[in-house]
């Protein structure tokens, strides 16, 4: 496994490989990996010959500075783990490498949709900006066919997938199921923040999500939506943001049960951490 720092020292071992038709898979993660992310590396090299993962805290999509400062960052660990899961490049960008002038901003804006401003896009304001960044500086630099991501963040994968459309890049983007604990909880970096009493209140957010699921043809979404959050606000230490039941396309919500794609998304505070977890319905 070869780690480099530069665009141009990956760009120097991509190209031959990239000359020679081999087909190349991009995982970008921030790194703090677990479970999550290694099912996305295994997809990947179901898809591709050559799979490049990048770890890069990106600073342009975080709102809260304390989030960032925060952020784990085990780095041994990870490439330990990517070693083992035979991962072929890790690329690591400093934050100079990939935005030269920080942290004076670049002019960045690009029209997402209207899905863009709902749900995380409502707490976190400007996040999909900062995400649809650093995905097309990372594309740019690595020029993959495909690219892979986790549903659990189900918003990105849909921006990221209208970013790619908006600059008509050649990338497959392919959503990978989520990763769970035996106990429902979905794998997240952000666990690491979860007290011994958090985990456990945290598990109240797959439990909704799991009723919404195994009555969604048995209840109206109204009646599914009332019980699901009752169950979330009775929980101590959980302090819900949002959980909807909404349009895989538009993230827009729906109480009707013909929509394709339809999705049960949620958002919660557990204890100091905030936690998103989603599930699909048909
Ligand atoms: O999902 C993440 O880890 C990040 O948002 C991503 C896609 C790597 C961009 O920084």
């Amino acid at each position: 496994m070869e780690i480099t720092n530069t665009i141009s020292a990956l760009q120097m071992l991509l190209s031959p490989l990239q000359k020679a038709k081999s087909k190349v898979a991009l995982v970008p993660t921030m790194g703090a990996l677990h479970k999550g992310h290694l099912s996305l590396i295994k997809i990947a090299q179901q898809y591709a010959d050559v799979v490049v993962c990048s770890i890069f805290v990106n600073p342009t999509q975080f709102t809260d500075p304390k989030d960032l400062e925060k952020y784990p960052r085990p780095l041994e660990h990870d490439i330990k783990m990517l070693q083992e899961a035979g991962c072929n490049f890790v690329f690591m960008p400093t934050v100079k490498e990939m935005y030269p002038t920080f942290p004076t901003p670049e002019d960045w804006h690009i029209d997402l949709g209207a899905a863009e401003f709902l749900l995380e896009g409502e707490f976190r304001k400007g996040h999909y900006q900062g995400v649809t960044q650093i995905v097309k500086k990372l594309f740019d630099a690595v020029n993959p066919d495909i690219a892979f991501f986790g549903q659990k963040d189900f918003q990105q994968v849909l921006m990221i997938k209208n970013m790619v459309k908006h600059f008509n890049m050649p990338i497959e983007i392919v959503s990978c199921p989520i990763i769970r604990e035996n106990d429902g909880l979905a794998m997240s970096s952000r666990n690491i923040h979860l007290s011994q009493n958090d985990r456990e209140n945290a598990l109240v957010l797959s439990k909704a999500l799991q009723f919404v699921a195994d009555n969604f043809n048995k209840l109206s979404n109204d009646e599914l939506l009332g019980k699901a959050k009752l169950m979330i606000n009775e929980t101590n230490g959980v302090e819900l943001d949002y959980f909807t039941i909404a349009d895989g396309e538009t993230l827009l919500a729906t109480t009707n049960k013909e929509v394709k794609n339809t999705i049960a998304l949620v958002a919660a505070k557990v204890g100091e951490t905030r936690l998103i977890d989603n599930m699909l319905l048909n």
